[in-house]
């Protein structure tokens, strides 16, 4: 069984309105890398090469002008249209075909992670084929988030999406893995509340099948994510700050593929082979 990345990037972006009126809230920068560089990053460390990304009819040309289709960084790229923003967990019924006989390592678009232990808690999360891998992270107001409770041993006793009272402090991050059920689970969904296809249910039905494990965030990860202005403003703010201190880039796909080996030498060399004319450019070659 082989891994395949699901990278969202459809819904409205209304939360960002107006600066999605006519852009794609995934395109959007973070610092100085749109923001679906970030989370695509992030499977890439579980040695993810192919990934599935699913938007909206309008944006996903966008998109395929800005990520390519992977050649160059050694990946392969699929793009699949999601006809109407009816829910995340919707991306696997439009993807069905793509993810068909895969396990899904599913991230969200606006997801951002970054942190020295990241590397090592994603390739154990892909360890395991069978059932559901979710993450829980204290946070201080999870009601904006799916909400995870957990008993004194560690399992999962109760899954809620956005409560106004949350049974724990412990919101779900966009980051999840899943065995190749996951699309059949998908389809026997009913519209939640809000008229989404929830991915919190998506989780729930693992957890009623005693399939789903949690593993928690530790402190060495940082979460952040591009849905508001607000913490769009402070993930750039940490991005800007974390590179500023340290000369590291975050979320280098160029180097990213050199570092795990989906490129060679020669490849990455030919990426800045014109010169390097940005400060983008100049930061791979010195790295060449
Ligand atoms: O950020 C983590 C949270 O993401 C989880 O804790 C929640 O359980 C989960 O429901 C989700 O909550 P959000 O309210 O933040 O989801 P949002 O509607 O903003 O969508 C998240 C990403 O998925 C965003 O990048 C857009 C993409 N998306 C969303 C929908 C509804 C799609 O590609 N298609 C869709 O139909």
């Amino acid at each position: 069984m082989s891994w395949k990345g699901l990278l969202l990037a459809g819904g409205t972006g209304s939360r960002l309105e107006p600066l999605t009126k006519a852009v794609n809230k995934h395109l959007l920068p973070i610092y100085d890398k749109p923001m679906i560089y970030y989370p695509l990053t992030t499977l890439m460390l579980g040695g993810i090469k192919d990934v599935v990304v699913v938007s909206s009819p309008d944006a996903l040309p966008q998109l395929e002008k800005c990520l390519g289709d992977g050649a160059t960084w050694g990946m392969h790229f699929e793009y699949v249209e999601q006809p109407e923003p009816r829910g995340i967990a919707d991306a696997f019924i439009v993807a069905e075909k793509q993810l068909a006989g895969h396990s899904v390592a599913l991230i969200l678009g606006d997801n951002i992670f970054h942190g020295s232990g990241l590397r090592l808690l994603v390739q154990e999360a892909m360890r395991d084929h069978s059932g559901a891998q979710i993450f829980g992270y204290g946070v201080t107001d999870p009601s904006a988030f799916g909400v995870v409770e957990l008993d004194r041993e560690g399992k999962p006793v109760s899954l809620e999406e956005k409560p106004t009272d949350s049974r724990s402090n412990l919101a779900v991050p966009g980051l999840y893995f899943y065995d190749e059920k996951v699309c059949e689970i998908a389809k026997a969904l009913t519209p939640s509340g809000r008229g989404e296809l929830e991915i919190t249910d998506v989780n729930r039905a693992y957890m009623s099948e005693r399939e789903l494990s949690v593993t928690e965030m530790g402190r060495g990860i940082a979460w952040l994510d591009g849905g508001t202005p607000e913490s769009m403003f402070d993930a750039a703010q940490y991005v800007h700050v974390m590179q500023a201190r340290t000369g590291i880039r975050i979320a280098v796909p160029e180097e990213l593929a050199f570092h795990l080996g989906f490129i060679d030498n020669t490849q990455f060399a030919r990426l800045t082979a014109s010169g390097p004319k940005t400060s983008y450019e100049r930061y791979l070659a010195s790295l060449a």
